[in-house]
């Protein structure tokens, strides 16, 4: 690498991010623009406008972090940007510009896949990760148990969800009971003011002992007390003012929110450390959106210390989509000599 400068480009989903890595760990630049305020009345991403959104934003987001950074095309070592998995029309808009950067610049690229860089986060804010580590990738599209056992064997995925991600539960969850989008950091500051012992449920296991997840359950459950207990549901999903705060809901919607999350945070807890005790993980990292989840940190982090297992995460900027964590991710491919070229393609599906 003629420098160690990276730029980061990611745009899988709904947020259009770029940053500026210098060497693995060095935030020059972090850009995220969001696009929540175009999908929050659909309580859901609508791919079309995802993808028109990306475009519009991609430039301004890119120069936002070459400028902060005070850093020039020609400055770079290399451009990494996220290849999949992630919705097709939004892929190809980062991948496109990061191909005209390199070849306008003759920078090499870095292909990254969207789940090794959110595990990668973790090296952005920890200068070393104990091997065997056990990461658990939770977001709005996926909820996954991979593990590291040497530094050059890569990933191997001990479980995935079979139905619904754990972000996708809590979206879906805040999208039915009208609290707005994403669901998730809503659901977590509601809970907050709730008795997570006041409503049952189930933790889900599979009956054939498999690590895999299913979080369907815990939905067809939650739609069962709403209709037991008449709540009704509130209309903060039309509405592009603030959220809903404690006070705009009913005492057994707090309740049954912070029953639901702990269901959430508990199935994702035993299951990890589970995992980890099987495989003897010398660590386990938890990363993805749902990573940002106060009440699975504090769990996750009290069960393992208990175990004596050291759990990583990262500040919650890092935690949601960003570009920093594909750029340091790119960065080690770069350094590696992991090129791509130009009949580079977006892979929705790809797995990691
Ligand atoms: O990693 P991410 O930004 O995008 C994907 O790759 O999917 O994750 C977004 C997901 C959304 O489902 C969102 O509701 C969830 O992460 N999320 C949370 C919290 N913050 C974001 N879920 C629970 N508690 C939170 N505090
Ligand atoms: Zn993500």
């Amino acid at each position: 690498m003629k420098s160690d400068l990276v730029l980061g480009i990611e745009s899988s989903c709904d947020e259009t991010a770029a940053s500026v890595l210098k060497g693995p760990r060095e935030i020059l630049s972090n850009v995220v623009a969001s696009q929540i305020p175009i999908h929050r009345r659909f309580g859901g991403v609508v791919p079309e406008l995802a993808s028109r959104q990306h475009l519009l934003s991609i430039d301004t987001v890119i120069s936002q972090a070459m400028g902060q950074a005070s850093c020039r095309f020609e400055d770079l070592g290399g451009v990494a940007v996220t290849y999949g998995p992630g919705l097709i029309g939004s892929l190809l808009v980062g991948i496109q510009v990061a191909k005209g950067i390199c070849f306008a610049h003759k920078l090499p690229m870095a292909a990254v896949n969207h789940l090794e860089g959110h595990i990668r986060s973790l090296s952005l804010e920890h200068s070393s990760v104990p091997l065997p580590a056990l990461f658990l990738v939770v977001s709005g599209g996926h909820t996954s148990l991979y593990l590291a056992r040497r530094e050059e064997t890569g990933y191997e995925r001990l479980a995935r969800t079979r139905d619904d991600a754990a972000g996708e539960a809590y979206d879906k969850a805040a999208k039915f009971l009208g609290l707005g989008y994403p669901g998730g950091p809503i659901i977590d500051r509601l809970a907050r003011h709730g008795d997570p012992r006041a409503f049952a449920f189930s933790v889900p296991r599979m009956s054939d002992g498999s690590l895999d997840f299913s979080f369907s359950g815990l939905k067809t459950a939650l739609l069962r007390h709403v209709e037991a207990a008449g709540l009704k549901p509130l209309a903060f999903l039309e509405s592009d003012g603030p959220e809903p705060g404690p006070g705009d809901c009913p005492k057994p919607m707090l309740d049954l929110l912070a029953s639901f999350q702990e269901a959430i945070a508990r199935t994702l807890m035993e299951r990890t450390l589970r995992a980890a005790r099987e495989t003897r993980a010398a660590a386990i990292g938890l990363v993805g959106g749902v990573a940002c989840n106060t009440r699975l940190r504090a769990l996750m982090a009290e069960e393992a210390a208990r175990h004596g297992i050291p759990v990583l995460m990262t500040r919650p900027q890092l935690t949601t989509d960003n570009a920093a964590m594909i750029a340091q991710a790119g960065f080690e491919h770069l350094v590696r000599g992991e090129l791509a070229d130009e009949t580079l393609n977006a892979e929705p599906s790809a797995v990691l």
